[in-house]
């Protein structure tokens, strides 16, 4: 029977940066993955140029049952070591619109740089793709693993096999499997930084805006995003309202500030004065794109001129404008979701190591485990500190 130190089920982002760790110390390692191709998300992610981390990456950006768990692994392993490491190889990188501030890097190039990182940092570990994971068994010392129907031994068992999102890339519940037979806790998992779907009454006004982009603050459940707000036929998308859908849970309103950056009472007093004459639609129209304009002053039914209203309509077209109330009916799913929300529950494991307290040798990182981070590189900032942790640890 095949014997390593170290099996990694998982060569995605977390599996082969472990892998790395894990092999510096000398012992064997076998990461294994059912995909024919290693890390395929991160080829994805980022549009293609892979947003690999944040620059002001911190434990207030995630989110977890217990919001003090990832404070160790962050600090341990941060974006800085991240982004020496990609100097070594030579990779260079951008901050995305850095006027904004949000700290968001892409490679220069393709995200196949870091894929052709990960693999060269564990070049030392064994790799092998296309194989089914069956059924895993422990003896008090050693794990045994059926791949490919072939067991397999080991002393210690990684488990990186991510989330749910995007099933048709290969993402399974395994990880949350094999969590549940060790007896650890799994909290329950919901899609996460995906778009929001809505009723058909709204839908009535919203969809006819598919494609256009407003900036915009959405709030849910009291967090808040200054970030784009999409339309799209199915409802509402864009990078605010990913973010917001993490704090989003069924059956909660949101509120939408459609003017963030302008006061609407003082630019349409303003517009009054200086162009009284001036349809609603128009005058809305100094504000926002002329379609979403037009679409407002419709659902708002708004009437007459702008030197038609009172000081007191103005101001109620202004709270509208800046706490719009939506109701979305859900979300677009794991299809879209870029990340799962829940999952292994930190509680069964340590903040430090990332091994389970009641296994010796059993390890869970990356995104099975209840950590999920925002929009803008922290989800991979966590797959690569939680991989360090664990890797160090074996
Ligand atoms: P990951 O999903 O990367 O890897 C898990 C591996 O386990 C996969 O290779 C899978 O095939 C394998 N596996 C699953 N089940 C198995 C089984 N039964 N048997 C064997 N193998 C199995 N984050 C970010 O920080 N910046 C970004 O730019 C993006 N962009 C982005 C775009 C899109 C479209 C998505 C879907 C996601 C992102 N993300 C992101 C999120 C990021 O991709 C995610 O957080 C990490 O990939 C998680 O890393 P893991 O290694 O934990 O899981």
């Amino acid at each position: 029977m095949t014997q390593v130190d170290t099996l990694i089920l998982g060569a995605g982002a977390a599996g082969l940066f472990c892998a790395k760790f894990a092999a510096a110390t000398g012992g064997s390692v076998l990461v294994v993955d059912h995909a024919k191709r290693p890390a395929d998300k991160v080829r994805i992610s980022g549009g293609g140029r892979c947003n690999f981390t944040n620059l002001y990456a911190a434990p207030d950006n995630y989110i977890c049952r217990n919001p003090h768990f990832m404070k160790s692994a962050l600090a341990r392993y941060t974006q800085w070591d991240f982004i020496d490491l990609l100097a070594q190889h030579g990779i260079t990188w951008h901050e995305k619109n850095p006027e904004k501030g949000l700290g968001q890097l892409f490679c220069d190039s393709k995200s196949a740089a870091i894929i052709d990182m990960l693999l060269h940092e564990s070049r030392a570990a064994d790799l092998r793709l296309s194989t089914e994971v069956g059924e895993i068994s422990h003896d008090g010392t050693r794990f045994t693993v059926s791949l490919n129907g072939q067991p397999v031994q080991a002393r210690n068992l990684v488990v990186a096999t991510g989330g749910k999102s995007i099933p048709k890339m290969g993402a399974t519940g395994i990880g949350y499997q094999i969590a549940a037979q060790f007896g650890l806790g799994v909290l329950d998992t919901r899609p996460g930084l995906v778009p929001l779907t809505f009723a058909p009454h709204e839908l009535e006004w919203i969809a006819p805006l598919a494609g256009t982009a407003i900036e915009a603050r959405v709030t849910a459940n009291g967090t808040s995003f200054d970030e784009a707000l999409l339309f799209t036929h199915r409802g509402l998308s864009g990078p605010a309202i990913l973010q917001a859908s993490n704090y989003w849970r069924e059956g909660d309103t949101i509120t939408v500030d459609l003017s963030p950056a302008q006061n609407a009472f003082e630019a349409l007093k303003a517009e009054r004065s200086h162009n009284g004459r001036r349809q609603m639609h128009t005058a809305l129209a100094t504000l926002f794109p002329a379609k979403l304009a037009t679409a407002l002053a419709e659902k708002w039914h708004l009437r007459g001129n702008l030197a038609d209203q009172s000081d007191k309509a103005i101001q109620d077209l202004a709270n509208h404008i800046h706490a719009l109330p939506l109701k979305p009916t859900g979300s677009e799913g794991y299809r879209t979701a870029e990340v799962t929300l829940g999952g292994v529950d930190t509680d069964g494991l340590s903040s430090k190591t990332m091994e389970t307290k009641s296994v010796s040798g059993l390890y869970f990182i990356g995104e099975v485990v209840d950590v999920t981070g925002w929009l803008g590189g922290y989800n991979f900032q966590w797959a690569w500190a939680s991989a360090a942790a664990a890797g160090r640890a074996i």
